[in-house]
């Protein structure tokens, strides 16, 4: 059963206020000490986020056609030969589902934004090795999940302009959980 104060704990928090008071002067004049300031480089290499609308999308480009080989190489063994989903996520079909009993949540049937498809490809694939992709590669196989969505030509351009174009199917079925009034 827990007790009131032990002298124990009394003790302890008598230290921690003695310690906290120390460490309060010794910033005050100094700082801490701890760390140091990131280069612009670092601070670049974490800051790879795109927007819905394209924002922050880099240089670069590419089609289905230049993404088939790298979908082969590099996403295949997971998500099977046209994405259809192996060991892990089907990322191609389910159109029409969503609304329905069964939805079949892929890339390309749920997903509102083309942009974030890059974005989570850049950031997270392939799962083993993150961020090893160059940015025309990313951009290709974005291409190549939109293409085999029926979403894209094969040859249709993907880069910092057109990505942002791309209207997905379910776009329009999402709801604001906050209307403005
Ligand atoms: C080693 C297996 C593996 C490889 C290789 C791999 N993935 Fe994945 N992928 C996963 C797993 C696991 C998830 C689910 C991750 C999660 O939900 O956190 C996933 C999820 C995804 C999703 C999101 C699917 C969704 O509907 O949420 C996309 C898009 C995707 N992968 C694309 C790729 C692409 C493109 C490549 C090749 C560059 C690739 N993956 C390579 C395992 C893999």
């Amino acid at each position: 059963m827990p007790t009131a104060q032990s002298p124990m704990s009394i003790s302890k928090v008598g230290l921690v206020t003695v310690a906290a008071t120390l460490f309060a002067t010794a910033f005050a004049q100094e700082g801490p000490n701890l760390g140091v300031t990131p280069s612009p480089e670092l601070i670049a290499a974490w800051d790879i986020s795109v927007a819905a609308d394209g924002t922050g999308l880099p240089p670069g480009s590419g089609t289905a056609i230049d993404g088939a080989s790298v979908y082969t190489r590099n996403c295949l063994a997971c998500h099977g030969q046209e994405g259809e989903g192996l060991l892990h996520d089907r990322l191609v079909g389910g159109h029409g589902t969503i609304g329905g009993p069964a939805p079949t949540k892929t890339v390309g049937s749920y997903w509102p934004y083309a942009t974030t498809i890059f974005d989570y490809i850049r950031r997270a694939m392939p799962y083993l090795q993150p961020q090893t992709l160059s940015d025309d590669e990313t951009y290709a196989l974005t291409a190549y999940l939109l293409y085999l969505n029926g979403i894209i030509d094969a040859d249709q351009v993907m880069n910092a302009a057109t990505l942002p174009e791309v209207e997905m199917p379910n776009l329009k079925n999402f709801v604001l959980a906050y209307p403005e009034a």
